[in-house]
């Protein structure tokens, strides 16, 4: 079944006659198309793919299944829009309430008065959750060059190197590979590991620090997303000691991840097993997301997400523990979930390395 297939028949189990999708991961998991800018009308009698006079060429490599209709200046988008709907005779259009601006909103409905603009939730995103084997793939390949680029980075890590002296390592790394940054990357060392989301800075890596990287490759429109922390020099004990406990508490949440779990429940081992050593107290954010497309694609595993683990699925398992004024770590892979359980897609060592220096 092709994806726009799939897209159909959500829509019609949804009971929506019409909607407009614009959110550019769903747009190139639909069409394939990789630009900046492109909507696809779904209503029973008119199926086009939208984009303006500079994709034109682009859709017509790119865009397969649908016709493209494509717009140029001085048309607005709202007007080609309303000219559409119109010619297609619709009385009401869904659209992706997570993504369309309230300024285009206000723009469109001044431009079809008559038309009952409905907010909706993307049904792509869910339809995105269960990745196909190419997917896979993809996700697999981005997850092995992090993995390299892991190893390139342990080898500049000591002390006197800069935090943002490694980032550009790691971006010179990407380029050449074909690969992007799948987000802003996370080096942070000593005191600056306890800030979970810290920017990588001018300071210098000293001897006894942690270090953690967070790093994420987009490869072929897949991301991987993984942390590991390691010590410069040998680790004190009670960084050994909060460490192996983080340690434990990844794996076993690795462990109990299959079709039918529930990422509530799997979120609550991480903070049980941490607690037994009190340190649940410094794990503020929940234990994974959804990866694919986006690096936080669609899917969290938290306290408040109640649904069933699917085969198909791909999710980062990422516990952490975040000590201001002694540091903090995170171990973070990448799963997907198979028929039995979960096959691990990043392979790079989480035994707690001590660089030499
Ligand atoms: N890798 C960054 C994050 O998951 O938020
Ligand atoms: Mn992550």
């Amino acid at each position: 079944m092709t994806n726009l297939q799939r897209l159909r028949d959500a829509l019609c189990s949804a009971d929506c006659a019409a909607m407009l999708i614009t959110a550019p991961a769903s747009i190139r998991w639909l069409t394939g198309f990789s630009g900046s800018f492109g909507a696809v009308l779904v209503a029973a009698n008119a199926e086009y793919f939208l984009t303006d006079s500079r994709y034109t060429i682009q859709a017509a490599e790119q865009v397969a299944d649908l016709p493209t209709r494509s717009f140029k200046s001085p048309q607005k988008f709202e007007e080609f829009l309303t000219d559409i709907v119109r010619e297609a005779g619709l009385s009401q259009l869904a659209f992706d309430q997570n993504h369309v601006t309230v300024g285009s909103l206000a723009k469109w409905q001044k431009a079809m008065p008559t038309v009952e603009l409905v907010p909706a939730n993307d049904p792509i995103e869910q339809l995105r959750e269960i990745k196909s084997a190419d997917e896979i793939a993809r996700i697999r390949s981005a997850c092995q060059l992090t993995d390299d680029a892991l190893t390139l980075l342990l080898d500049k890590t000591r002390p006197g190197v800069k935090e943002i002296e490694l980032f550009w390592t790691l971006e010179d790394f990407l380029r050449p590979h074909g690969a992007t940054l799948a987000f802003d990357p996370i080096i942070v060392s000593g005191p600056r590991t306890a800030r979970p989301h810290g920017e990588p800075s001018d300071r210098p890596i000293e001897r006894g620090d942690f270090v953690t990287f967070d790093i994420g490759a987009r490869l072929d429109g897949y991301c991987s997303d993984i942390t590991r922390t390691v010590v410069v020099g040998p680790a004190s004990d009670r960084q050994r000691e909060v460490y192996e406990h983080l340690l434990k508490a990844q794996v076993a949440c690795i462990e109990a991840m299959k079709p039918g779990a529930k990422g509530r429940v799997v979120d609550s081992l991480a903070r049980t097993i941490l607690d037994e050593k009190g340190l649940a107290q410094y794990f503020g954010h929940g234990l994974g997301h959804g990866l694919g497309a986006l690096v936080h694609d669609s899917g969290r595993l938290s306290q408040t997400v109640d649904h069933d683990i699917q085969a198909g699925q791909v999710w980062t398992i990422e516990p952490g523990v975040y000590i201001d004024g002694f540091g903090g770590m995170r171990i973070e892979d990448d799963i997907v979930i198979t028929e039995s359980g979960n096959e691990v897609l990043t392979g790079f060592p989480k035994h707690l390395i001590e660089l030499p220096c």
